[in-house]
């Protein structure tokens, strides 16, 4: 599978974000080349790594809309090796705006072409609906990872969730696959969790990682000192958390290395 997660659900609250945030910091603390794509207007994981939102010029949205280029856009966080394209509210406008764009499915896609040559993993944050930003982030995509908060009503939407990839298997991206489940914010105290998290992997076997993200006080908090988990406590359940969940991901899944390394190797091979 190529590099390019779509981290969705059309919930809110899931876990997208702190999933999208932490485990492209883990991914990249294990010294692969991340960039994670903010692709939701509300800006969380732009703040959450420490960009300040009001003072962007150019965001993800004069990507998508405009002709700003990716190396404006791009910026460096605290942890080596992770990079993102932050967003800011005015992307709410690009819902409408890309209705009127010729093949607007492909516009994400496209302008992160340059990226998927420089990065090994590209993680793609998405927006609380499955509206326009959502099913570009899908077509850019290889994979969709869905958050799932274990709780009563986890599965609900899940239906809708699941018929959307498909639907963009079968037209716009026939390489799409769904790349997983991740349940969040388990309450191992409770009768509730174990039984939600039971029913979710009888439901989808193997689907499901088997790394589970705890509810934990320290990830809530991270995002406030702008820093992934494992800066701001590396020794948190939550920083452990994410940091098995990146294992799990890249024994799962070998990315290939960046399409210019291929290049390198490819011609090195035909002299
Ligand atoms: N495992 C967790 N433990 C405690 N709080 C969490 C956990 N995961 C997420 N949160 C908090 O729950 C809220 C919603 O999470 P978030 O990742 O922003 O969800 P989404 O992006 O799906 O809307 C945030 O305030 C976040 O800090
Ligand atoms: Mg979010």
């Amino acid at each position: 599978m190529g590099g390019i997660l779509a981290v969705a659900n059309q919930k809110g609250g899931v876990g997208k974000t702190t999933t999208a945030v932490n485990l492209a910091a883990a991914v990249a603390l294990a010294g692969h080349r991340v960039l994670l794509v903010d692709l939701d207007p509300q800006g969380n994981a732009t703040s959450g790594l420490g960009v300040a939102r009001h003072e962007l010029e150019r965001h993800v949205y004069h990507l998508l809309m405009g002709g700003a280029a990716l190396d404006d856009i791009l910026r460096p966080t605290a942890v080596e090796n992770l990079a993102i394209l932050p967003a800011a509210r005015d992307l709410t406008g690009a819902e409408i705006e890309l209705a009127e764009m010729a093949e607007w499915e492909y516009a994400l896609a496209d302008k992160l072409r340059p990226a998927a040559a420089r990065f090994e993993v590209i993680f793609i944050d998405c927006p609380p609906s499955l509206g326009r930003l959502t099913v570009n982030a899908m077509v850019a995509a290889d994979g969709v990872l869905v958050p799932l908060q274990t709780e009563y009503y986890a599965m609900e939407g899940l239906t809708e969730l699941l018929a959307t990839v498909d639907s963009i298997r079968a037209g716009l991206n026939p390489n799409l696959t769904l790349a997983g489940i991740v349940l969040t914010m388990y309450d191992g105290r409770t009768n509730l969790a174990r039984d939600v998290e039971q029913e979710i992997r009888r439901h989808f076997g193997e689907l499901v990682f088997k790394t589970v993200v705890p509810r934990s006080v320290r990830l809530a908090e991270a995002p406030s000192h702008g820093l992934p988990v494992m800066l701001y406590d590396g020794r948190s359940q939550g920083a452990e958390a994410y940091l098995e969940l990146s294992r799990e991901l890249l024994r799962r899944y070998r990315f290939s290395p960046p399409e210019s390394a291929h290049q390198t190797e490819n011609s090195g091979a035909a002299t």
